[in-house]
């Protein structure tokens, strides 16, 4: 099945309720005119497989490399960073010394960009970052300076204020117990990435920007972790009880953690407690849908992926390629929780 670009379609479908059929049919495919398709070799490596989303994100990048595009599954290699800079850093000098065309890199560390990509530019080889985002000056030393190198992601504020709009937007705007203050515990990924920075900054931007005043309970990083994202909450609901209103999470697997805690400890969700995520994961979805979510913002790793691929397409071509490409991100609660898991299945 071909997978388009969903934040379009959504986008789409928020306006026009229930055109997402034929605009999922209208997509054309990248022009591979000029690539050779049969040989061109393709490194990709990933932080580390044992991330939810960046799962759902390579099994796409590959989909989309062999099914709707041609390239052959044995010229394209995907590693797993083990969360292990050095190790990564290895692998990429492997695909170098294999004479891979072009790189599609979720770096463990975005502050190492600037060593990877004198790496790959002194190899000749154009390099593909996404999901984590290097420095400005990083992307601007490309441009500057002509190196093949480029970032994809999607703007992590825009997801932030997507989850304090969310908040706002329920009955009471987040404040249950009509004090006055909107009291909430914030369970962050791993801070070195601009993701987790900015939604802890932008959620909580968006509350005080509507004029709402806040109280922080808690801050403590999960490293975008189920299980961490469990004990946390464990942990914050033993300490604060009924003075925590709501629960940021940077992501849906810490969500799905703190919900278990939420449930285990007799809270209910949407009624004495509020739950946002982000990312759209198909269980956190299927959460919403029941009541257990309050919602969760749609992280579009199928657009992510297809754009990464694009753009390490242009490279083969011998394009020009901006250095920074960003894909919306889609607001999903129980309103369109239905349509998105629809999508994605
Ligand atoms: C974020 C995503 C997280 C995690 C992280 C890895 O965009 O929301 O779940 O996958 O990327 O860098």
């Amino acid at each position: 099945m071909k997978k388009k670009f969903l934040s379009l379609i959504l986008g789409a479908a928020m306006t026009a309720s229930m055109m997402v059929a034929p605009a999922m049919a209208a997509e054309a495919p990248i022009d591979l005119t000029g690539v050779d398709v049969e040989n061109a070799k393709v490194g990709i490596s990933i932080y580390k497989f044992d991330d939810n989303f960046m799962t759902l994100y390579r099994t796409e990048l590959v989909r989309y490399l062999t099914e709707d595009l041609g390239f052959k599954e044995e010229n394209i290699t995907v590693t797993d960073g083990k969360n292990d800079q050095a190790e990564q850093t290895n692998q990429i000098n492997n695909f170098i010394t294999a004479g891979v065309d072009v790189m599609i890199l979720n770096l463990v560390q975005s502050s190492s960009a600037p060593q990877v990509t004198d790496l790959c530019n002194e190899a000749g080889i154009p390099v593909v970052y996404i999901n984590r985002q290097p420095e400005e000056a990083e992307s601007d030393r490309w441009e500057s300076e002509g190196i093949k190198a480029t970032y994809v992601g999607a703007d992590a504020r825009q997801s932030g204020t997507f989850q304090g709009e969310e908040i706002l937007e329920t009955a009471n705007g987040g404040d249950i117990n009509g004090d006055g203050k909107v009291s909430y515990i914030m369970v962050q990924g791993d801070p070195e990435n601009v993701d987790a920075q900015y939604r802890t900054e932008f959620s909580v931007k968006a509350l005080t920007d509507a004029g709402v005043e806040v109280e922080e309970l808690l801050l403590q990083r999960g490293d975008w972790d189920q299980a961490k994202g469990q004990q946390i909450v464990q942990d914050a609901l033993t300490q604060f009880g009924e003075q925590i209103e709501v629960v940021f999470c940077n992501n849906d697997a810490m969500a799905l953690g703190a919900l278990q805690s939420i449930q285990a400890a007799g809270r209910v969700v949407n009624e004495d407690i509020y739950l946002v995520g982000v990312d759209a994961l198909t269980d956190a979805l299927q959460n919403i849908q029941d009541g257990n979510m309050t919602g969760t913002v749609f992280n579009d790793h199928i657009s992510q992926a297809q754009t990464a691929v694009n753009m390490a397409v242009n490279y083969l071509k011998g394009e020009e390629v901006a250095p920074i490409n960003m894909v919306d991100y889609v607001k999903a609660t129980s309103e369109n929780a239905g349509d998105i898991l629809a999508l994605l299945q």
